[in-house]
C-alpha cells in the first residue's frame, strides 16, 4: 500500500512535471515584474518629491526676493520723504534768515507801524517787529458760514461789505486772512518749492512781508454754477465786478493791479483785498491810484 503510494506520487509529478515548471517559472516571473514595478513607481515618487522640494524652495526665494524688493521700496521713499521735508525746512530756514533784516527793510520810518490802516507793506518793507502779531484779532464768518481771522479794524467792515455783496447775489468767500509770520514761513515754503524763489517772489510775501501778517488783508473767491472761481480765476467773476464798484464804500482796495508790478513787487492779484479805510480807499477810487506806494509816495518793487 506504502509502495503503491510512493509510486503512485512519483507518477503523478512525472506526468505534471512541465506543468509545475511552468507554475514556478511564472511566479518567479511575477515577483520580478512586481519588484521592478515597484522600484520604477519608487523611483518616479522620489523625482516628484525631489520636484516639489525644488518648486518650494524656488517660490521661498521668489516671496524672499519680492519682500526685499518692497522693504527696499519702502526705505526708498521713505529716504525721499526725509529729504523733501529736510529741504523744505532748509528752504524755509535759508530764505528766512537771509531776507528779514529790519535795519534795511524798513528804510522810510513813515507808515510801518502794523498796526495803523496806513501801514505799507511791501518788499521793502517788513513787519516790525519781523513776528509782529496783531493784539485786536476777532472771528469774522464769511457767505459760507466759514469762520476767519481780521483785526477789529477791518472785520466790522468786511462783514457789512459781505452782506451787502450776498444781498446783491454777489457772494463770495474767504480763502485766507490773517496769517501769523510763522504761517507765512509755511506759505512761502510751499510757493518755493512749486514754483522756485525767483518764481515764488513775484506772487508770495517772504516770512515778515506779507499784509496778511497785519489782519487787514484778505483772499477771497466765488462759486459760481458749481465751478469755484479761486486767485487768478476770481476775476472772471460777476463778483470781482462788484467788489470793484463797491469795494472802497467799505474801506478796502485791491491791492495789487496789472501794470504795477514794479510798484507793488507783485503781479496782479484780483483776489487780494486791504482794509485801509473808507477816506483813503474813496480818495484813491477817486483819483484813480492804483497802489498804496503811490498814495503815500513810499518806495516799493524789488527786495534790497
Ligand atoms: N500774495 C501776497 C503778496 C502775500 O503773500 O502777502
Ligand atoms: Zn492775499
Amino acid at each position: 500500500m506504502q509502495i503503491h503510494t510512493k509510486r503512485g506520487l512519483k507518477g503523478l509529478l512525472k506526468r505534471h512535471l512541465v506543468s509545475i515548471i511552468i507554475i514556478i517559472v511564472a511566479i518567479g516571473a511575477a515577483g520580478g515584474f512586481l519588484y521592478w514595478y515597484n522600484d520604477t513607481k519608487n523611483a518616479e515618487m522620489d523625482k516628484m518629491t525631489l520636484d516639489a522640494l525644488t518648486a518650494n524652495i524656488k517660490l521661498d526665494k521668489t516671496i524672499a526676493d519680492l519682500k526685499a524688493k518692497k522693504a527696499a521700496e519702502l526705505k526708498a521713499q521713505q529716504e525721499a520723504a526725509a529729504k523733501a521735508a529736510a529741504d523744505q525746512a532748509q528752504t524755509a530756514n535759508s530764505s528766512t534768515a537771509a531776507t528779514v533784516d529790519s535795519s534795511t527793510c524798513n528804510a522810510s520810518k513813515t507808515h510801518n507801524d502794523p498796526s495803523s490802516i496806513d501801514v505799507v507793506v511791501n518788499k521793502k518793507h517788513c513787519m516790525q517787529p519781523v513776528t509782529y502779531a496783531p493784539g485786536d484779532l476777532v472771528s469774522v464768518i464769511d457767505s459760507k458760514g466759514s469762520s476767519y481771522l481780521l483785526s477789529a479794524k477791518a472785520a466790522s467792515s468786511f462783514k457789512l461789505m459781505s452782506d451787502a455783496a450776498t444781498a446783491a447775489g454777489q457772494s463770495f468767500y474767504l480763502t485766507s486772512t490773517y496769517r501769523s509770520y510763522s504761517d507765512q514761513v509755511s506759505t512761502y515754503a510751499y510757493w518755493v518749492n512749486t514754483s522756485g524763489k525767483a518764481g515764488a517772489d513775484t506772487y508770495s510775501a517772504r516770512p515778515g512781508y506779507s499784509e496778511h501778517q497785519t489782519g487787514l488783508a484778505f483772499d477771497v473767491a466765488a462759486t459760481v454754477n458749481g465751478t469755484n472761481y479761486v486767485l487768478s480765476d476770481f476775476n472772471k467773476t460777476s463778483q470781482y465786478t462788484w467788489l470793484q464798484a463797491h469795494a472802497a464804500d467799505y474801506g478796502f482796495i485791491q491791492r495789487y493791479y496789472a501794470g504795477y508790478e514794479s510798484i507793488t513787487g507783485y503781479e496782479t492779484e484780483e483776489w487780494h483785498y486791504r482794509y485801509v479805510g473808507v477816506t483813503v480807499a474813496k480818495d484813491m477810487q477817486t483819483k484813480g491810484i492804483k497802489t498804496l506806494e503811490q498814495y503815500w509816495n513810499i518806495t516799493g518793487g524789488d527786495y534790497y
